[in-house]
């Protein structure tokens, strides 16, 4: 046997043994998912992909409504989320609306909680999340999670397809709205159009996966990826969502405000300007 052969059996071997102990610990994860659900006690785990959000982003986003909460001197803080899943990213804005104490504060979460990858994205990470439709699981898992996060009284859940929802709500009415629904392209490109409508003057247009720019990527490679939600640029070796690189890059047509992939912006008339955080 040759080098190369020795070489490939290795990265082989090496690709089952990941996957056979990836098997192994959401085997182990479910456990935990059902001790959560009978202790009362949210559910963040690797079963039904349930943790979507990187920690560094989220404690970049918390930072965020925390400061926008201080410095807004309205009666009510509005906050519109497109994509929820299990509850992750909810939970930052909900507890921060919780805490801020105004009567009126409302968190408004738009998800149909229904499988939509493409057949030409069936990566690990959407296969995973296909189980979590398997009889209502991730949407049981969410209002389980929202629930023992002490928000759902400050929650409104309108469960369908961005596109149907988001045109019948009211223009400027949020002051922040986060968007983390389907990342292909042409659905990222739909929601920000539809979302930036719904941001209050000041407000906020915010969203996840931003892990590169467009003016840093290789457009064609990205275009030709389709509806693939994840992939590697080779020439900068980087993992990416093509499909927010191109809908963000182009809805704003520069280069915005990011904090490890967590993107924002700030209306300000008929302008997006750059968040600066303290
Ligand atoms: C990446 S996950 C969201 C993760 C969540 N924000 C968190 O941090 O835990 C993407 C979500 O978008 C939802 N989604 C997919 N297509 C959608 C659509 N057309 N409109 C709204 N949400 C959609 C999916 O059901 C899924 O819950």
């Amino acid at each position: 046997m040759d080098r190369k052969q020795n070489v490939m059996n290795d990265t082989l071997r090496n690709s089952l043994y990941q996957l056979v102990m990836l098997g192994r610990s959401i085997s182990i994860d479910r456990l935990r998912y059902h001790y959560c659900k009978m202790k009362g006690v949210p559910y963040f785990g690797t079963y039904m992909a349930a943790r979507q959000g990187w920690a560094d982003r989220y404690v970049a986003m918390d930072k965020l409504i925390r400061e926008e909460l201080q410095k807004y001197r309205g009666l009510a803080y509005q906050v519109l989320e497109v994509g929820s899943w299990a509850g992750g990213s909810a939970i930052i804005w909900g507890k921060a609306l919780v805490e801020d104490k105004r009567a009126g504060n409302r968190l408004v979460c738009v998800d149909p909680w229904k499988f939509y990858a493409t057949p030409s994205d069936l990566s690990l990470g959407t296969r995973l999340m296909k189980s979590g439709f398997k009889n209502d699981g991730i949407y049981r898992l969410f209002r389980h999670n929202t629930r023992c996060s002490q928000i759902q009284d400050n929650l409104i859940e309108l469960r369908g397809a961005s596109a149907e929802i988001l045109p019948m709500l009211a223009p400027n009415q949020f002051q922040l709205v986060y968007v983390d629904g389907n990342h292909s392209y042409r659905f990222v490109k739909e929601d920000l159009k539809a979302s930036g409508v719904l941001v209050a003057d000041g407000g906020i247009l915010c969203g996840d996966d931003l892990e590169l720019q467009m003016e840093e990527i290789d457009v064609a490679f990205a275009r030709a990826a389709g509806d693939k939600d994840f992939i590697r640029d080779p020439k900068l070796e980087k993992w990416f969502h093509p499909g927010v690189a191109l809908g963000v890059g182009e809805y704003f047509g520069r280069r915005v405000s990011q904090k490890c992939g967590f993107w924002a912006m700030r209306k300000m008339g008929n302008q997006w300007v750059d968040v600066v955080q303290s």
